[in-house]
């Protein structure tokens, strides 16, 4: 499928593993600012690779010089309050990337600035280039972050350094981000796709089903209190007993030899 606004592409597994989707952002000269055409092939292409079954893991991307440096402000600049309720502005196809089961790794490079540094956060993880560079810079322009800034943000720094960055806009540098718990893994900027498809890669590797039920159940450690999260866990652990899959892992550990997954 050709998109405007994206590139995509299919990486096929070694040895018959799941292939990885790969989706780059693509406005080149707006920095990857984020508008409603993006964002509608964006929910468009993950969707499709959610959907398709020789898929495994999702890699999302921008350019060397940015990841994205936030919602398009052009585009928005003149929108009223009505024209931002009634459209239900980011609501309408933002929130598609919550929607996708399969796991979604950022790999950043550049500025993730306002809705960059919001759609990263919602990714499944974020792996950074040493040039990555993350901020909430939306005070400046008379408002908040929108996209889920305001949540995602102190979950994942805590509270001091996320009001930091929301009141004063200040950016975050990729080891500060490694520091402060943003981003797992911090890597040389022409090493970026490449371990990120390898994460990827290894991650097409393992039962879909338990990755997926994995992503679901860490998922939920930010929607419930403990007990409720470690009983859904047990639940979904207990689920995985009624998988081919588990049986075949299990099976190849003690065979010691490498497990043939069917992910079913
Ligand atoms: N929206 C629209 N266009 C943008 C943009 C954005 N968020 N960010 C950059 N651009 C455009 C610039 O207007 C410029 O276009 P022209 O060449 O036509 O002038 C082009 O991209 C290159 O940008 P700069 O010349 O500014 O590049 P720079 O290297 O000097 O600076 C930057 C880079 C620091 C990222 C700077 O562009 C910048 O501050 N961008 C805005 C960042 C921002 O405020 N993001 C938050 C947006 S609001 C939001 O995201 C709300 C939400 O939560 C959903």
């Amino acid at each position: 499928m050709d998109y405007e606004n994206l590139l995509t592409e299919r990486r096929s597994g070694a040895d018959g593993a799941l292939a990885v989707g790969i989706v780059t952002l693509h406005r080149p000269k707006q920095l990857n600012a984020l508008n409603d055409g993006l964002m509608d092939e964006l929910g468009h292409a993950l969707a499709a690779f959610d959907a398709d079954e020789g898929i495994g893991c999702i890699v999302l991307t921008g350019s060397d010089k940015a990841f994205a440096a936030g919602a398009d402000i052009g585009a928005m600049a003149s929108y009223g309050y009505m024209d931002v309720y009634l459209g239900q502005y980011i609501t309408r196809n933002w929130e598609a990337l919550r929607e996708v089961r399969k796991p979604v790794i950022a790999a950043v490079a550049g500025f993730a600035l306002g809705g960059g540094c919001e759609l990263a956060m919602a990714c499944d993880f974020i792996i950074a280039a040493e040039s990555a560079k993350f901020g909430q810079p939306e005070i400046k322009l008379g408002i908040i972050p929108g996209a889920g800034g305001t949540q995602r943000l102190p979950r994942a720094v805590g509270k001091s350094k996320a009001m930091d960055m929301v009141l004063t806009a200040r950016m975050m540098d990729a080891a500060e981000a490694e520091r402060a718990g943003l981003v797992s893994r911090v890597v040389p900027n022409e090493r970026l796709l490449d371990e990120a498809l390898a994460a990827a890669a290894m991650i097409c590797g393992y039962s879909l089903p338990s990755v997926m039920m994995a992503k679901q159940c860490v998922n939920r450690a930010f929607e419930t209190g403990l007990a409720d999260g470690v009983s859904h866990e047990r639940s979904v652990f207990h689920a995985l007993f009624a998988t081919e899959d588990q049986k075949e892992g299990m099976a190849a550990f003690a065979g010691k030899r490498k497990p043939a997954f069917k992910h079913r």
